[in-house]
């Protein structure tokens, strides 16, 4: 920390000059520089923060809101009643860290901000802990207040990526970003199905920013990677030309930043946070046998489509059945029996097929966090105490469409032990070989968990963190980290620290950017520059309504195309399995598939040296062609192509009737 200043006391700028000298290497790691009327604080010559009258770093503010929640979507309703400007300061002190109180002008003793600017080590809970060569913290004294606003400076050609995982944009700049897990909704756009989504249960249409895996953290051009250290609702707003803003459900906030220098490439940004955000995961080597086949309907079903696929020469690494558990009939269709425990009437022999089928082949399941109400794990669940409950203590009981379930409250250290005593039982003594650990965005606000905070708001962006622990700690418990593969798709802050592989949920059986296919590769980009860099996704997409949204042959070919250039190549029938074109539909498929299959399985040695960089750096596999050449503006814009490693640039034909793609387009 070195302190320039035009005014203030010379006692002031000696202790500036002590806490300079005590800065890790020597080096100065934050520049405080203040006049009467503003200040900047910079790192390595980039400006980061900036006050100034016309320009206040924060603002203070009342406002109302409500989460509804309905099969996982929400309706936000965010009401702002007051929002002021703190556009005075004052510097309170100026040591190892610099205090600085920003208040209304006029109004000293009425409410104010408290910040505190520091360097230091963040832990992030994984082997490496980080040094932030900023960290504002700000707390709210005073006033009947409960939310706040902070700014700080953007140049108009800034871009910004990350937030997570995002599917409508890569560059985030232009808008602004809630910050909820939730389902990504059906469309993303005004198409006929969204709008259907919306009249049959509102605000289950998405919307740009509505991802089951948000995170405000972001890469800017201007060299820095920005943290906010808040986990409840939270809006990075980067549609600004001068300012990007955050506003906070909250009266406190922590902001970190990374930066060297304005010489800093944005990939040692990355690294860096990867890094931080990342454990060594050593991923089974079968995944690369072939591909993950997606089937349901019993035993002799699956191993009749397995041996249809074989016979024309699919090589499957394993055969994904998410039914295991057994189905259940409802008003909405079949739906897969939320009672973890394999059916045998459904599945018979599956114990004996699973080893007959090794050393080849394996086989997969299915979890989440939710328990039918009409299963007995349930009933076993709410006698232990171990799930989600509502003011009176009894489970909170969600719609799931057509049936009801309870949460599994994993913040609860016991309910954790026992949910992965049942994975240990039920699935790994069985002997699946993985699982999608799927769900984990629909917490309502009102219901009461075990999470220390107590605070809902933050526990509802939580439990994906720890859906993720659970899962990594049931297989990392029996020594089967090598051996297993789980998918999630929700994140939270520090999800990849213990989730081996992400997917991106479920994409419309279409090309549309907005939430088909082409969706997928921009997921992919954003939560790999955010700390995940391991991802796949359906081959094919997922949702499907009869005759309005089929799966075309050409769609499922493309995308498995598509997908061969990825780590995991996994095949989903869709929610509506009859509806689509499937891998095992006819010959000529299968056939087609087959040699898909052969160029993922031949990209082996190199998909797994990809690998082995993410288990080391956590850089991501696939990612944007900026962070290999950010000398190259083309490159920016660069949003449906990305380099698989630093070597292979994948251009993937996300358009239907079309042979051929130029590099030069988006
Ligand atoms: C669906 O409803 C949500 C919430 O009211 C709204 O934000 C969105 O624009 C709607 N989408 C469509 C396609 O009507
Ligand atoms: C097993 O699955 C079948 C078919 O899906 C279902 O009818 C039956 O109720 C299930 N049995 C159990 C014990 O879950």
């Amino acid at each position: 920390m070195s302190l320039r200043r035009s005014l203030a006391a010379t006692a002031i700028f000696a202790t500036a000059i002590f806490a300079c000298l005590r800065g890790s290497n020597g080096q100065a790691d934050f520049q405080f520089e203040f006049s009467e009327t503003s200040f900047t604080v910079s790192v390595g010559g980039i400006t980061l923060l900036a006050h100034s009258p016309e320009n206040p770093i924060a603002f203070v503010g009342r406002g109302t809101s409500s989460f509804a929640e309905s099969l996982g979507s929400f309706l936000v309703d965010d009401a702002i009643e007051e929002k002021v400007a703190l556009d005075a300061f004052e510097v309170e002190g100026v040591g190892e860290t610099v205090e600085v109180a920003l208040f209304r002008a006029g109004e000293p003793g009425g409410v104010r901000v408290q910040m505190s600017l520091s360097s230091g080590e963040r832990d992030a809970g994984g082997m490496v802990a980080l040094r932030f060569p900023l960290v504002a913290t700000l707390a709210t004294l005073g006033g009947d207040v409960n939310r706040l606003w902070v700014r700080w400076p953007a140049d108009p050609s800034e871009k910004i990526f990350g937030g997570g995982e995002q599917f409508t944009y890569l560059n985030l700049r232009g808008h602004r970003f809630p910050t909820w897990t939730r389902e990504g909704g059906i469309g993303r756009d005004d198409s006929f199905l969204a709008n259907a989504a919306n009249l049959t249960n509102p605000g289950s249409a998405g919307d740009y920013h509505t991802t089951y895996w948000p995170q405000a953290s972001f890469l800017s051009t201007r060299k820095y990677y920005f943290v906010s250290d808040f986990h409840g609702y939270q809006v990075p707003d980067f549609s600004a030309s001068g300012y990007h803003e955050i506003y906070y459900h909250a009266t406190e906030a922590t902001l970190l930043f990374l930066a060297g220098d304005t010489a800093t490439p944005l990939r040692d940004l990355v690294r860096d946070f990867c890094t931080w955000t990342n454990r060594p995961f050593q991923l089974p080597d079968w995944i690369f046998n072939g591909a993950i086949l997606g089937v349901q309907g019993g035993t002799d079903r699956m191993l009749e489509i397995y041996e249809q696929c074989r016979a024309n020469g699919v090589s499957i690494s394993a055969i994904w059945i998410q039914d295991w558990s057994g189905k259940i009939t409802t008003t909405l269709g079949t739906r897969v029996f939320w009672n973890w425990r394999w059916n045998q009437t459904w599945y018979p022999d599956l114990d004996v097929v699973i080893q007959d089928l090794l050393p080849d082949v394996r086989i997969t399941g299915y979890i989440n966090p939710y328990l039918n109400t009409e299963g007995d794990i349930f009933q076993e669940a709410a006698g232990l105490g171990h799930l989600v409950v509502e003011r009176n203590g009894e489970p909170y009981v969600q719609e799931h469409g057509g049936f009801a379930a309870g949460t599994v409250d994993l913040f609860r250290p016991e309910a954790r032990r026992w949910y992965k005593d049942l994975m240990k039982a039920n699935m790994m003594d069985l002997g699946l070989a993985g699982w999608m650990a799927d769900f984990g965005e629909y917490l309502p606000v009102d219901a009461f968990t075990s999470h220390e905070g107590g605070d809902p708001y933050e526990a509802h962006n939580l439990l994906p963190l720890y859906w993720a622990i659970t899962n990594r700690e049931a297989v990392e418990e029996e020594g089967k980290m090598e051996e297993i593969l789980f998918w999630m798709r929700s994140g939270s802050p520090g999800s990849s620290l213990h989730q081996q592989m992400a997917w991106a949920g479920d994409q419309n059986v279409n090309w549309e950017e907005a939430d088909g296919m082409p969706s997928t590769v921009t997921a992919a980009l954003s939560l790999g520059l955010s700390g995940m860099g391991r991802t796949h996704f359906d081959v094919g997409g997922y949702t499907t309504f009869v005759i309005v949204l089929e799966r075309s042959k050409e769609l499922l070919l493309r995308s498995a195309e598509y997908a061969a250039f990825t780590s995991v190549m996994r095949t989903h029938e869709g929610n509506m399995p009859a509806s689509n074109h499937q891998v095992y539909t006819d010959d000529d498929t299968m056939e087609q598939f087959a040699r898909l299959v052969d160029v993922y399985v031949a990209l082996a040695p190199y998909a797994k040296s990809l690998l082995a960089e993410n288990s080391e750096t956590g850089f991501p596999i696939q990612r944007p062609l900026f962070l290999e050449y950010e000398g190259d503006e083309a490159s920016y814009g660069v949003q449906y192509q990305y380099l698989y490693g630093r070597d292979l640039l994948v251009a993937p034909v996300l358009q239907p009737e079309v042979v051929s793609r130029g590099l030069t387009d988006e």
